[in-house]
């Protein structure tokens, strides 16, 4: 009897065990769903690429590619410059619920036009600009080709 109700009390142990191990936080289980609470958000980043002498570089690709603890990044989105350098990238929303998007992402420049060179520099430096019901805006303000 007394070896029964050990055996018992053992099972019961393991199987909270189990249970305990099966909880994730909310936050967790957003971020390896892929998506936050609000599926309808956007969440833009824009930036502004110069020259090392200062002036806007048109026409160049630039990619942003960010990771979680349970995907990693494999692949870049992509904007391209305007005459003001400026790019605006729309994140596609499997990326939306990452907390700190200034830490998980990096930005390249993919493509220059000519007389310009492609800098293998990774970027970082990502802040929040603004935020508004599920809309968030990111910068990551002047990026200078070296
Ligand atoms: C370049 O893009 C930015 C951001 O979308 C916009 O505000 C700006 O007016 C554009 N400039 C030109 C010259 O198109
Ligand atoms: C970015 O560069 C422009 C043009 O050189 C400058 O006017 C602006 O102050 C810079 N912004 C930041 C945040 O450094």
């Amino acid at each position: 009897m007394r070896f029964l109700l050990m055996s018992m009390t053992l099972v019961l142990v393991v199987a909270s065990g189990e249970a305990a191990r099966e909880r994730w936080t909310r936050n967790e289980m957003v971020e390896m769903a892929g998506y936050g609470e609000q599926k309808l958000s956007s969440v833009l980043l824009t930036a502004t690429l110069l020259s090392s002498s200062s002036s806007p570089i048109h026409g160049a690709t630039v990619g942003i590619k960010c990771h979680t603890r349970y995907r990693k990044g494999s692949k870049w989105i992509k904007g391209v410059t305007n005459e003001s350098g400026k790019f605006v990238i729309d994140l596609p929303s499997h990326l939306h619920a990452i907390p700190d998007l200034d830490k998980a992402c990096i930005i390249k420049t993919l493509s220059v036009p000519k007389p310009y060179r492609c800098s293998s520099k990774i970027h970082r430096g990502i802040q929040l600009l603004s935020s508004s019901s599920g809309s968030r805006v990111y910068t990551a303000g002047n990026i200078t080709l070296q």
